[in-house]
């Protein structure tokens, strides 16, 4: 049972990958194999769109026809039985690694086709439960932004399980002091990671050890790809 982390957070002991590592304490508790993968550390592109994943002759590819240095993680993120992928809110969106890391891990295991029942085929035989960790200094009540909700619903429909942790209100700096940064009340952030990233750290590392019994339970065959039909009326604007 191997767990894979990928923290999308350029900061490697920040609190993306802090909340990303109690995540996988928590797996490596419930049994599994972990690992932590900085995205920083990779030279990569997004999603060159030369459709190879989805040209017939090499439509049995689940893994990116682009090699880069990432190439490398999407083996190991295919091959794994569960992923969590971390990242701080940039501009109200995952950042822009996250966002080139999911295109290059999501578009050669989808595809353009539809079955009889109207659904569209994933080419991932197996349920790999995902979760997405996100980090950010808005509060709760500001967050509500749909984009990241659709990653999640994405990641369902691609793995067949995935689900999400906001960490809120983060604590950016050691010293506020030091920045051009008046927006922020120094000892509400001071006092946030003091009293409320260990209990982000602690929901982090149930968050892991759930998705091992997820795992669990797609390998038992008991979690199984929920297949979403298409509504008829997008079915009809895509075939028109
Ligand atoms: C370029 C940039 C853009 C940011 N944009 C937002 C934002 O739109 N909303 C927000 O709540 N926080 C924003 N933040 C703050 C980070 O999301 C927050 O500090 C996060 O916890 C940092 O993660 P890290 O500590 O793992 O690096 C931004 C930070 C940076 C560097």
């Amino acid at each position: 049972m191997k767990v894979i982390a990928i923290n999308g957070s350029p900061r490697k002991r920040w609190n993306t990958a802090q909340l990303c590592q109690a995540a996988l304490e928590g797996a490596a508790q419930a049994g599994a194999e972990t690992e932590l993968i900085h995205l920083e550390t990779m030279k990569f592109k997004g999603c060159m769109s030369c459709y190879a994943c989805h040209s017939k002759k090499k439509y049995n590819t689940t893994v990116c026809y682009y090699q880069d240095e990432l190439t490398e993680t999407l083996q190991k993120c295919i091959a794994a039985d569960a992923i969590i992928i971390g990242s701080p809110i940039y501009y109200g969106f995952a950042t822009g690694d996250v966002r080139a890391f999911m295109e290059r891990l999501m578009f050669p295991i989808d595809t353009y086709e539809v079955d009889d029942e109207g659904c569209r085929p994933i080419k991932l035989d197996k349920v790999i439960p995902t979760a997405m960790i996100y980090t950010m200094n808005a509060g709760e009540e500001h967050m509500r932004n749909n984009a990241l909700g659709m990653n999640e619903g994405e990641l369902r429909r691609m793995f067949g399980y995935s689900e999400s942790y906001f960490a809120y209100d983060t604590c950016q700096f050691n010293d506020y002091d030091l920045y051009a940064a008046n927006l922020f009340n120094k000892e509400h952030k001071y006092a946030r990671r003091e009293k409320q990233f260990p209990i982000d750290l602690d929901q982090c590392r149930q968050l892991g050890a759930r998705l091992v019994e997820k795992a669990k339970e797609a390998q038992a065959g008991v979690l199984k790809r929920e297949k979403l039909r298409m509504p008829e009326e997008f079915l009809k604007t895509l075939k028109r």
